[in-house]
Formats: structure tokens, C-alpha cells, sequence
């Protein structure tokens, strides 16, 4: 089986094998293109790439329609140009595409075509991807359009070259404060976001740095339009309003003010200069300390509507985020709520914001937890443009360190019913600007790629994005149907892998949700730093206001109309009805709209409490059950990716397994209720760090009592000697597996190595990139040894030698009997 580094993600072209291969004889062996532009090539060069890479063939291009057989991309105008008329189907739109089979010249012709090239392209990638996937093209005809117009990507990238929320290595646009010298990666991620059909990119951080407006800069940028043109995707840029005053030598940045909106006309006519194809700006103001119009007593409508004013000659757009809210809520209030804030600020304003304005919401009222419900903005705009958006990069849901395939949560928000004005309402068909006969909506997701080979580190979330780009295409898919296509391109079509990486994905989302924040209560995680392993502690006593509640009585936000924040009087009155009597909310959201006692009984039967329990134990053991169904793929695909996804898959079910402990040992100090079921605070084969025979290890409290068994680890500090710590194994002969939670620090890569009766057995580096320098819940991972022969009296022994800031912490370990 061929390596497989990841860089070519779904767009693979593997060999088929030889009876696949015959299966498209079929298919003309010449490409005919009509038309020359950038685009055209690009698809040009694409169906040779992948015609050769699956078929083995190598094809013809010839510029004239055809003298014979012949695969023939041209948009419709080129078609008619050289006297090719074809009964063109209806509302092919503006970027749709159409590819069908017919006689040009009594020639046997597929033709790809659309009314631009730019559908051309999307009905190139589309067919090689019915290839791939081996569908049969023998009579085809299809006719596809976006459902959306406006399909973006923004990437929160710093000049510097780090991603805020990025897991994937640095960015492929900047370093050093400068556009990169060489691009390549950037027009191969153009390439695989045009071939989901995505038509935007926005390059930089949403908390923007004005210096790319600096007139030296905007020269830099056209570099990289430059590379995103021939596959469609536009570049637009994240704005800081700010700007006129910062870098633009005005004494005000005002939005009313005449000067002000001249800077940005002349500014804005500077970036098209240099930009014919320029997208716009998308704009945070107001929020997490970035400028806004409240400087000046203005609105969010005064704001989006200067920089509107500058793009529409240019038929540039503006997404404004409606992510505002104030970061220094006083949490003893229990009417404040931070979720109220976007509905609060932008619904009054609804009507007040030009056509080229596009309001972009995240998809929850809170911030891309792992379940929330829908925005009711979505239904609080009606005389407005609005866009959803979506976050790739897994800034809640396990940072692609843990697998977390988040379509069938979209689909979830996408397929909700809002209930505006007594009329069905999808949110799919609100953000596509169709329910409410809007110019434009459009689909937004927060990217975050990497220079890491293959694009988001981890190798199944990838998925994500191929995802996000066919439900912006079209949001009536299924989650199961994206997964089957992405897999199929991915792996290949081995039946197995195909099944095993469904299931997989297709269970992950509601897997991370059940060990990590149940029943709507949000992530649990530490909101204050890195949003990754456990730390419920951080939510509480602050101003951010992503508060659940919890007290020894019981937990969850009072979101109601009757006793509480009010929020869900927002929605409309149908959907009100569904959250606000207890009785009636569903039990995955029930923590994010009440308040109950821990011995509430949920629909299930459980009671709230046992629930969560029950559940973070269980998504454990799911997590553990992943590496399993992984270990019967060896040998049914390449090496090195076998392996890596193992690798990962280990992690996340070791980590699970911190977060079970976290949450469980924290909801028992907090309710005194035990769990019927005598897991939690009960681990029968765990032996502590601190009560083995230390030899250099010393015991460490630790801050956050939840990060560790105990709230004790176990460190060698000050030399970088080797410490030990010993124990004498009890129980009865046989063969176990030995567990070793240990702290993998990001300041340092210690050493671990563990021998049996002065034996070694293994050895390892804790070199890991997890996000923290400190022995808590996000350095906390487990390494098992399997297939240990123990008898009573023998000793094991682990060293660990420190390194860098790195003390080599331990925490515990478990010597479970082997699985049969
Ligand atoms: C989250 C995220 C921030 C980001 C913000 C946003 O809060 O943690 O890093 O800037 O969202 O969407 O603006």
C-alpha cells in the first residue's frame, strides 16, 4: 500500500484497481477546453491529474470542439460560442454546474458547463469525485447549484504566524509579521476548498491587526489573491474599526464622521486596486475588548454600514459578527445573561443595515460549545442579511487532538424549525437568505488549517471541513452521506474502512459530548485558558458569563421567561414552548435553560445527576471502543496513517478517562450524591503516585483539585536526575496491562521508562503538544502497557527524568488483568 502523508486530503486520485478501472472505459480518453481563463485551467489541469492519478490514462486537451469522443469542460456561453447548443436546463444560477452525457457531432461527449467557469470547476471536481468513489457516470446528468451564494472560510491568522485556536502548526499565509515568500500551501488549500465549492477566504484573525490595511501590506495580500484565483476562492480580510485612527492618521474612527467613511472609500478603492476580485471584510467590534462603534455612541448598523458604503461600488461585502458581549458581567446577578446579548444588541437594529451587509452568527447563543441551542437571531432578523457561522477547528470539542465529527450537530441547528411569524422556518433556509427573500446569506466556518502536512493534525478531522463545504453547498445532505463520500475519498472503498469510519465519525460528536458536558450544561472546560481538558471551576465567579450554575443544591441556567434570564423568550412562541416548562425540555439541553436539583428526574428516568455520571462514564468507554474498531483496519490502509490515527485514538481514550475522573469527582464534592453505580470516587485498581516508594519524587498539589487523582501528583524537581517510584504488585499471577498517568508538559519533553523487576520493559518521551506548561487536566495522559505476565512480590518500577521545565510528573497507576 502507497505512504500517505495527508497533504492531498480528499483529493487523492489513488489508482483504482484494475476491474474498477474498467468500470469507466467508458470515459473519453481527450479533454476538450473551451475558453482560457485561470479557472478554466485550473479544472483543465485537475481532471488530467485526477484522470491520470485513478485511471492510469493519459488524456489529450485539445482547444476545439471535438473531433471526436471527448470530455468537454466550457461554460455555456463558450458552448454557444462554438455552435455546441444544448437544451440547457433550468436555474443552473449563477455558479451552478451541469454535467451531462450527449452527441456533439455525432461524437459520444460529457460535457461539464455552467453559466461561469467557476462552475466548470465545481462540475470538474464533482465528477472526479463520482470516480473516486465509484459511481457509475455511464448516464449521467446532473445539475447542482449552491443553495448559499456566499460560502467563506475565515482563518484566524496572525501576521506573527500563529492561528489563534489553531491545532495544526503555524500559518500558510504569514510568518515573521510578513506574507510568506512562498505560497504554495495556500493555493493548495484554495484548491481543496474550491473542490467542496467554496467560493471565500477570509486570511486573518477576527481580532484583526490593522497593519494589513498599511498600504505595503495590501501589495503583499495581492500575492495570495493571486494564488486563490484560478480555483474561485475569493480573498477577504478581517478588519479592526479602529483603523482610520490607528493607521490611518485621524484623530477619530468614528463611523459617522465624513472623514472616517472617506478613509475607508479610499482604502477599500486602494484594496480593489490591487484586488480586482477583492470579497470584503468581516468585522468584530464591541467584543472581548476589540474597538467598536459604542466608542462613539454609535450602532453595530453604523458601523457595517461605512464600510458598506466603501464596498458596495465594488460589489464587496461586509460580514459584521454578531459575537458582542460584554466580558465583565456581574455573575451574583441571576437575570444577567450573556447569551441574551447578540438578539439584545442586533434585533433592535433589524431594517437598519445595507444590502451588502451580512450579519454572522454563530450557530449557539453562547460560543461553539458542544451543544447549544440554535441563536434565536437567526429568527430575529428579518429585513437583514445573515450568515451562520460554523468552527471547524475544534476550539471546544478536543482541539483534533480527540475525534469529533461535528455534522450531525450542524445538522441540527441547520434542519431547526425557528417558527417565525407562525411560518416554518429552517435556519438553513434563513442564513441562504431564502426564507425571509434576502439578496444573500451565506455560511461562514472558522478554518484554522496549518502548515502541519495535513492541513488539521488530525487525520479524521478533516472531515469537518470537507463537511462544512458540501452543507454550504447544500445543507439538505446527511450527515451519514457526507461521511460515506469524504470517507470513500479519504480511504478508499473497502467496505470495512468505509463502515468502521462512519460509524466512527458519525457517533464521535455525541461521544465527546457525553464525557466532556451532558444534557446542555456546556463544554466543562477551563473557559479561562486553553477551552480543552476539564476545569468546570472556571466557569463560575467571573464576568464571562458561560456560567452553568452549579452549587451542593443543584445546577443548570434559569434561561426561563417565568423565573429567570428571560432568554427564551427570544424565540419565537413555538419554539418557546419547547424549553420553557421543565416538563417539556428535551433532556440535552435542559442544564442550558433550568436550574434543577441534581435528583431532578429527567425524561430518561435518571436522575440529573446519575445522568452525568452514567454518561461520562459511558462516553469513555466509547472513546475506548474507538481503538478497537481502529486495530481491525490494520493493513487495509497505508502505514502511517494506521498509525498515527491510533496513536490519537489512545490519547483521546486515556483523556477521556481524565475528564470522567474530573467532572465525576468534582459533581460528587459538589451534590455529596454518590453514583449508584460505585464507579465514581472508587478506582479499586489505581495505586497513587504519592503512595508508592518515591526515590527523588516528591508530592505536588495541584492547583485545580479535579486535574489529578487525589489532587496530588507526584514530581522530580530541581536535578535532572532521574527520580523512581516503585511498587510491589500484590494480586493474583497472570497476564494485565499496566496504565501510567503521567504530565506531559509543553516546557520541556521528559522521559518515562518503566521496568519490572529491574528489567526494562518500555520507554518513552512526554513529548506531546498539549496546550499547558502546568500539571493539570490538559497535560494529564495516560501511556497502557499491554500483555504483562505479574506475579505477587514483583516489582515495578517507573523512573522519570525531567527535563527542561518538564519535572516528569507522575499521577498514578492501574494494573487492570489483560482483555481475554
Ligand atoms: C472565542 C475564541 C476566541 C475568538 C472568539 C471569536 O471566544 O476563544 O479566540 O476570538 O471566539 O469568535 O471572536
Amino acid at each position: 500500500m502507497r505512504a500517505e502523508s495527508g497533504a492531498e486530503a480528499w483529493l487523492r486520485y489513488a489508482p483504482l484497481d484494475r476491474r474498477q478501472v474498467q468500470k469507466f472505459s467508458s470515459l473519453p480518453s481527450t479533454i476538450v477546453v473551451l475558453g482560457d481563463s485561470v479557472v478554466i485551467s485550473a479544472a483543465q489541469n485537475e481532471l488530467r491529474r485526477g484522470l491520470h492519478g485513478m485511471l492510469g490514462r493519459s488524456v489529450r486537451v485539445v482547444r476545439s470542439v471535438p473531433p471526436e469522443n471527448a470530455i468537454v469542460l466550457g461554460s455555456l456561453d463558450q458552448l454557444r460560442s462554438r455552435n455546441v447548443h444544448l437544451k440547457e436546463p433550468t436555474a443552473l444560477g449563477n455558479e451552478g454546474y451541469w454535467i451531462t452525457r450527449t452527441t456533439i457531432d455525432r461524437f459520444n461527449c460529457i460535457v461539464i458547463t455552467g453559466t461561469s467557469d467557476r462552475g466548470v470547476l465545481y462540475g470538474t471536481f464533482s465528477l472526479l469525485s463520482k470516480i473516486a468513489r465509484l459511481e457509475d457516470t455511464r448516464s449521467i446528468n446532473e445539475v447542482q447549484q449552491p443553495y448559499v451564494p456566499l460560502r467563506w472560510v475565515n482563518q484566524w491568522d496572525n501576521l506573527d504566524g500563529h492561528i489563534e485556536r489553531g491545532y495544526a502548526g503555524p500559518s500558510i499565509f504569514f510568518a515573521d509579521g510578513k506574507v510568506r515568500e512562498d505560497l504554495t500551501r495556500a493555493g493548495e488549500y484554495a484548491r481543496l476548498l474550491a473542490s467542496v465549492g467554496i467560493n471565500g477566504c477570509t486570511i486573518n484573525n477576527v481580532n484583526a491587526n490593522p497593519t494589513l490595511l498599511t498600504d505595503e501590506f495590501i501589495l503583499r495580500l495581492a500575492r495570495i489573491a493571486d494564488v486563490f484565483r484560478p480555483w474561485g476562492v475569493r480573498l477577504s480580510l478581517a478588519i479592526d474599526l479602529s483603523s482610520p485612527k490607528s493607521i490611518g492618521g485621524l484623530d477619530t474612527f468614528d463611523p459617522l464622521d465624513a472623514n472616517v467613511a472617506a478613509w475607508w472609500k479610499d482604502k477599500t478603492d486602494q484594496i480593489y486596486r490591487a484586488i480586482p476580485d477583492f470579497g470584503g471584510f468581516v468585522m468584530k467590534a464591541d467584543s472581548e475588548g476589540r474597538s467598536g462603534p459604542a466608542s462613539y455612541g454609535r450602532t453595530a448598523a453604523d458601523a457595517a454600514n461605512v464600510i458598506a458604503r466603501a464596498l458596495a461600488p465594488h460589489a464587496g461585502v461586509v460580514f459584521y459578527r454578531a459575537f458582542v458581549y460584554d466580558h465583565h458581567l456581574d455573575w451574583r446577578n441571576l437575570k444577567n445573561d450573556r447569551a441574551r446579548a447578540a438578539y439584545d444588541i442586533f434585533h433592535p437594529l433589524d431594517g437598519q443595515f445595507k444590502d451588502n451587509v451580512i450579519i454572522q452568527i454563530k450557530y449557539g447563543p453562547i460560543d461553539f460549545q458542544v451543544r447549544e441551542p440554535v441563536s434565536p437571531l437567526f429568527g430575529g432578523l428579518t429585513r437583514t442579511n445573515e450568515a451562520i457561522e460554523l468552527q471547524i477547528t475544534q476550539e471546544y470539542t478536543g482541539q483534533q487532538r480527540h475525534l469529533c465529527f461535528l455534522t450531525p450537530m450542524w445538522k441540527g441547528i441547520l434542519d431547526f424549525d425557528l417558527r417565525v411569524a407562525d411560518r416554518h422556518m429552517m435556519v438553513r433556509d434563513v442564513v441562504a437568505g431564502h426564507a425571509f427573500h434576502r439578496g444573500t446569506g451565506g455560511f461562514v466556518g472558522v478554518a484554522n488549517v496549518g502548515m502541519d502536512t495535513n492541513w488539521l493534525r488530525h487525520p479524521l478531522a478533516l472531515a469537518n471541513l470537507y463537511a462544512f463545504g458540501r452543507l454550504a453547498w447544500d445543507p439538505h445532505l446527511s450527515a451519514a452521506s457526507i461521511v460515506d463520500e469524504w470517507t470513500r475519498l479519504t480511504f478508499g472503498n473497502d467496505p470495512e474502512v468505509v463502515d468502521t469510519v462512519t460509524e466512527m465519525q458519525l457517533s464521535s460528536w455525541t461521544t465527546y459530548e457525553s464525557y466532556t458536558g451532558p444534557l446542555g450544561v456546556g463544554t466543562l472546560t477551563n473557559i479561562l485558558g486553553s477551552h480543552y481538558g476539564p476545569g468546570p471551576e472556571s466557569s463560575e465567579r467571573n464576568g464571562w458569563g458561560q456560567w452553568h450554575r452549579a452549587d451542593e443544591k443543584g445546577i443548570g441556567v434559569d434561561r426561563t421567561i417565568a423565573t429567570g434570564t428571560g432568554f427564551i423568550g427570544q424565540y419565537s412562541a413555538q419554539v418557546q414552548k419547547l424549553y420553557e416548562a421543565l416538563a417539556d425540555c428535551p433532556d440535552d439541553l435542559l442544564l442550558f435553560f433550568h436550574h434543577v436539583s441534581y435528583t431532578h428526574v429527567l425524561h430518561s428516568g435518571k436522575t440529573v445527576i446519575q445522568s452525568m455520571y452514567d454518561s461520562h462514564y459511558n462516553g469513555a468507554e466509547r472513546a475506548r471502543h474507538y481503538v478497537m474498531q481502529w486495530q481491525k483496519l490494520e493493513g487495509k490502509l497505508d502505514q502511517d496513517r494506521y498509525r498515527d490515527i491510533l496513536a490519537r485514538l489512545q490519547y483521546q481514550a486515556g483523556h477521556a478517562i481524565v475528564w470522567h475522573d474530573a467532572i465525576c469527582d468534582w459533581l460528587y464534592r459538589m451534590s455529596g450524591i454518590g453514583d449508584e453505580n460505585g464507579r465514581v470516587g472508587h478506582h479499586p485498581d489505581r495505586i497513587e503516585a504519592e503512595s508508592m516508594v518515591l526515590q527523588g519524587y516528591v508530592p505536588f498539589d495541584v492547583t485545580r483539585a479535579e486535574a489529578a487523582s487525589g489532587s496530588k501528583a507526584v514530581v522530580c524537581s530541581g536535578s535532572s536526575q532521574p527520580c523512581q517510584a516503585k511498587i510491589s504488585f500484590e494480586g493474583q499471577p497472570g497476564r494485565y496491562e499496566i496504565e501510567v498517568q503521567y504530565f506531559d508538559l509543553n516546557n520541556g519533553r521528559s522521559k518515562f521508562s518503566v521496568s519490572l523487576n529491574g528489567r526494562p520493559v518500555t520507554e518513552w518521551l512526554a513529548d506531546d503538544d498539549l496546550p499547558t506548561t502546568k500539571i493539570d487536566a490538559d497535560s494529564s495522559t495516560r501511556r497502557v502497557i499491554r500483555g504483562l505476565t505479574l506475579h505477587a512480590g514483583d516489582e515495578i518500577r517507573i523512573e522519570g527524568t525531567p527535563e527542561g521545565e518538564d519535572p516528569a510528573a507522575l499521577d498514578y497507576v492501574e494494573i487492570h488483568p489483560a482483555p481475554q
